[in-house]
C-alpha cells in the first residue's frame, strides 16, 4: 500500500501595506466595477522598504518551525520569480533567520508562478524516498508591472510555507498529475527589469489552453471525474481568472456552465487573494488556505488544484483533506495577517513602487516600515542584511 503523503501544515504572511483599488481608480479614472467586478480584486499587498520575499518567507515559515520543530526538515525548497540574487538561493537567508540546522540542503525554483507546485512534487519525491523526512516548501512572490501599464491592479505580495510529509494533517496529495507545457511569450521578465511584461490577453487565453492540456492528460493518466472533486483551487493572478479557468474548463467536458454550479467550486477559495493580489507562486495555496479556512467539513473530500506558470508549464493534480483537518488550521493568524496591513495612499505606493537599492556596493540602510518578525535591514558591499525585527 502506498504510503499517504501531502501538505501537514500551511502558513502564510503578507505585506506591511495595502493599497486599495478605490485608490488606484481614483488615479487613472477607471470605473470600480472594472476592479471590483471585472476582474475580482479589492486590494493589493505592498511591501515596505524593508521587506522582501526572504522576510515574507521567514515570517510565514516561522510558525510552522515552531509548531513542528526542525528534526525532520533535512530540505528546503524555495520557490519564486521574484529573486534577489542570481545565484544563492533566497532559502539559505530564511535557513539562517529560524536557525534550522546546518545539515539542511536548500534549492531555490524558477517557473513563474508554477513553481511552488514544482516543489511540492519534489518534496512529495524526496518524502517517499524517506518517509521519516520532511521538507519545507516556500513560496513567496513579489508581483510588479509597470506604473500606469494594465497589468498595475494585478500586483500583491505574499509567501505561503508548507510543510510536506507523511500521514500529513492537513491534505494527501493523490497522483496522477495531468501535465502542460507550451512555449508562450505571454508573460516574462528579462534579468535587467525589476517589472515583469505581459501581453494581458494573449496570457489568459495561455492559461485557458493550459486548463485544457493538463485535464486532458490528467484524464489521460487515469484521474478522477469532474464530479468528484467539492472544490478547486486555481492560481488566481486575479479572481475573476478562477471563474473563467473554471468556466473554460466545464465547457471543455461539455457541461452546464451556470453561475451556481461555478460558485460553488470556487467562491471560498478568493478571499485572501482577492485582498492580497498576485503572489504568483504563493495563489493557488492562498486559494487552498482560504477554502480550508472558510468551508464547512470537507474531511474525505478531493479538491482540484490548477496551477500556472506563464510561458508556459501547467499541473493539474488532486487532494483529500484529512480526517482532523480543522484542528490544524491557521484561521486566525491567516486572518489578522491580512487584517494588520497598513492602508497607503497612492503617492506612498508609487514611491515604494519606483525603489531599489543603489548599485554602488556602498552602505544603504533601509526605512523601518515592517511590524513583522523580520526585516531586510540594508544592503552593504552588495550584500542584503537581513534580521530579527
Ligand atoms: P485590461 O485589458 O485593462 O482589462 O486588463 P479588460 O478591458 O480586459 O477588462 C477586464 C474585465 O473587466 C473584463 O471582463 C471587462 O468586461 C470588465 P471579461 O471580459 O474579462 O470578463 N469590466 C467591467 N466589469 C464591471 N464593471 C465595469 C467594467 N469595465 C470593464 N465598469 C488584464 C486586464 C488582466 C489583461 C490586465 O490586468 C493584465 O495584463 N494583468 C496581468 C496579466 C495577468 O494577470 N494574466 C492572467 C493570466 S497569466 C497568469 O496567470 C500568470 C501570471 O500570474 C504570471 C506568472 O505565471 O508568473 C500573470
Amino acid at each position: 500500500m502506498s504510503i499517504s503523503i501531502g501538505i501537514h501544515d500551511l502558513s502564510f504572511a503578507t505585506a506591511e501595506f495595502v493599497l486599495p483599488h478605490t485608490e488606484l481608480a481614483a488615479h487613472n479614472g477607471t470605473e470600480i466595477g472594472k476592479y471590483h467586478i471585472g476582474i475580482g480584486q479589492e486590494s493589493m499587498s505592498i511591501p515596505g522598504a524593508d521587506e522582501d520575499i526572504v522576510t515574507m518567507a521567514a515570517a510565514a515559515a516561522a510558525p510552522v518551525v515552531a509548531r513542528h520543530g526542525s528534526d525532520r526538515i533535512r530540505t528546503v525548497v524555495f520557490a519564486t520569480e521574484s529573486s534577489i540574487d542570481q545565484a544563492k538561493a533566497a532559502g539559505i537567508y530564511v535557513h539562517s533567520l529560524l536557525g534550522l540546522p546546518s545539515a539542511t540542503r536548500i534549492v531555490e525554483l524558477k517557473q513563474a508562478c508554477y513553481g511552488a507546485t514544482a516543489a511540492l512534487q519534489f518534496a512529495i519525491g524526496l518524502v517517499r524516498r524517506d518517509p521519516a523526512q520532511q521538507v519545507l516548501v516556500i513560496a513567496s512572490d513579489v508581483s510588479k508591472y509597470e506604473l500606469d501599464s494594465p497589468g498595475e491592479a494585478t500586483q500583491g505580495a505574499a509567501a505561503v510555507a508548507m510543510l510536506v510529509g507523511a500521514d500529513p494533517a492537513l491534505v494527501r496529495i493523490e497522483d496522477p498529475s495531468g501535465l502542460f507545457t507550451a512555449d508562450v511569450m505571454d508573460f516574462w521578465r528579462p534579468n535587467y527589469r525589476n517589472e515583469a511584461l505581459v501581453d494581458g490577453h494573449e496570457s489568459i487565453n495561455a492559461y485557458l489552453q493550459a486548463v485544457e492540456g493538463t485535464w486532458k492528460d490528467y484524464t489521460e493518466q487515469g484521474g478522477r471525474t469532474l464530479e468528484e472533486f467539492a472544490a478547486f483551487c486555481y492560481h488566481q493572478p486575479f479572481t475573476k481568472m478562477a471563474y473563467k479557468a473554471h468556466r473554460h474548463l466545464l465547457n471543455y467536458c461539455g457541461q452546464d456552465t451556470d453561475n451556481d454550479a461555478v460558485s460553488a467550486a470556487i467562491g471560498r477559495t478568493t478571499a485572501y487573494n482577492t485582498v492580497i493580489g498576485n503572489s504568483y507562486t504563493a495563489s493557488v495555496y492562498l486559494a487552498l488556505a482560504a477554502l480550508l479556512d472558510q468551508a464547512d467539513d470537507l474531511t474525505g473530500k478531493a479538491i482540484g488544484f490548477l496551477s500556472y506558470g506563464s510561458g508556459s508549464v501547467a499541473e493539474f493534480f488532486a487532494g483529500t483533506v484529512t480526517a482532523g483537518y480543522r484542528d490544524n488550521l491557521r484561521t486566525d493568524a491567516n486572518r489578522a495577517a491580512i487584517a494588520r496591513r497598513t492602508p497607503v495612499d497612492l503617492a506612498g505606493y508609487r514611491d515604494l513602487h519606483e525603489r531599489s537599492f543603489p548599485t554602488d556596493g556602498g552602505d544603504h540602510a533601509t526605512e523601518r516600515h515592517t511590524s513583522g518578525p523580520f526585516r531586510l535591514a540594508g544592503i552593504s558591499g552588495h550584500k542584503r542584511l537581513y534580521q530579527a525585527r
